[in-house]
């Protein structure tokens, strides 16, 4: 058997294909060759190392890459992010070919949701429409009336008849924000994120302490407290925006560190804190997105695998709550 073939028959258990890499290899140089080759786009969440965003042909939030996703012309989309952003891709793609470099980059917020178990809950609300977080599953998609991203969710919940009862799964941080934010009475799914819901006040708060002028900003997924707290609340374009344009030039960032990649080489002279989590490390990764290396989008590149496949059925229900919330923010020009 080939290292090819045992590979491939190891796929599902390893979730990507195991093949050592010549380690001289021009890794940088290969993927630009294969992209140009197979006619292939990579598109990368701003939580992916910095190589792998410095190689991609589009880094973004999961509202600008869902956008991308939807109007590549590629014949291949590479997703380097998590499983639900390629199963996001293949939906809005259906006919082109989506790779994801390692099939067990998943989401702890999106696994917070099993699908069977919200069957039920939404059950318990026959009037109520559903309205899902993106970071949830292909098949939590075809429970959920429109999809909504951290940059768009307000305006989802606000196009929404005041009278109408609403579901907000699978975030519950998120959903308390827009609780606040919209005055509106959600039902909330009880899911979070587990790199948002470990920041460590204390840490934070002596941080600000050393760091008096420093802004502290926050993602939405983060807890309420915390929130509470923040100069600056956004999605991670937003985060990204903000630190640029605002004046300060210190800021702590309650998100997944990944982003001060961006920030950085918009503001080179500003100085970006990662916020602590309340264990021992300095920063708070995504174990998930960093699944994510060189050496295995080369390899998913040059193999074509692993491979998103989805049911038909998923593809058309899926699709239509993606469609309605892309409808939505190009209507609020988002
Ligand atoms: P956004 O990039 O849309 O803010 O999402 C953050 C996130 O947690 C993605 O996994
Ligand atoms: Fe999921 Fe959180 Fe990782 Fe985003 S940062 S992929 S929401 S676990």
């Amino acid at each position: 058997m080939t290292e090819l073939a045992v590979a491939e028959k190891n796929l599902q258990k390893n979730g990507f294909l195991d093949i050592d890499v010549d380690p001289t290899l021009d890794l940088v140089a290969e993927i630009n060759k294969l992209k140009k080759e197979k006619n292939a786009v990579i598109l990368a969440h701003y939580y992916l190392d910095a190589e792998i965003q410095d190689i991609a042909d589009y880094v973004g939030d999961s509202l600008g890459l869902s956008q991308q996703a939807a109007s590549t012309d590629a014949d291949i989309i590479v997703f380097a992010g998590v499983h639900f952003m390629a199963e996001t891709a293949k939906i809005l793609s259906p006919h082109k070919k989506v790779l994801l470099p390692d099939l067990k980059a998943g989401c702890s917020l999106a696994d917070s949701c099993p699908p069977h178990l919200f069957k039920k809950f939404k059950e318990k609300y026959p009037d109520h429409m559903v309205v899902s977080y993106i970071n949830c599953t292909a098949e939590l998609k075809t429970l959920t009336d429109i999809c909504c991203t951290s940059t768009n969710a307000v305006h989802i919940i606000e196009s929404i008849p005041k009278d109408k009862g609403i579901i907000f799964a699978p975030d519950r941080n998120l959903g308390a924000y827009l609780i606040k934010k919209t005055g509106r009475d959600l039902i909330l799914w009880n899911g979070t994120c587990m790199v948002h819901e470990i920041f460590s006040h204390e840490k934070i708060t002596k941080l600000q302490i050393r760091h008096p002028e420093a802004k502290f900003i926050a993602h939405p997924e983060c807890e309420a407290h915390l929130l509470d707290m923040a100069d600056y609340i956004g999605s991670t374009s937003g985060l990204l925006r903000y630190t640029h344009e605002n004046d300060a030039t210190e800021f702590i960032v309650a998100t997944e560190p990944g982003i001060i990649h961006q920030m950085q080489k918009k503001s080179p002279n500003k100085t970006f804190i990662p916020a602590p989590p309340n264990n021992t490390c300095a920063c708070n990764e995504c174990p998930h997105m960093k699944r994510n290396n060189m050496e295995k989008l080369y390899l998913c590149m040059k193999h074509d695998l692993p491979e998103i496949e989805l049911p038909e059925w998923v593809i058309e229900k899926g699709r239509a709550s993606i469609d309605r919330m892309l409808e939505i923010s190009a209507k609020a020009g988002l």
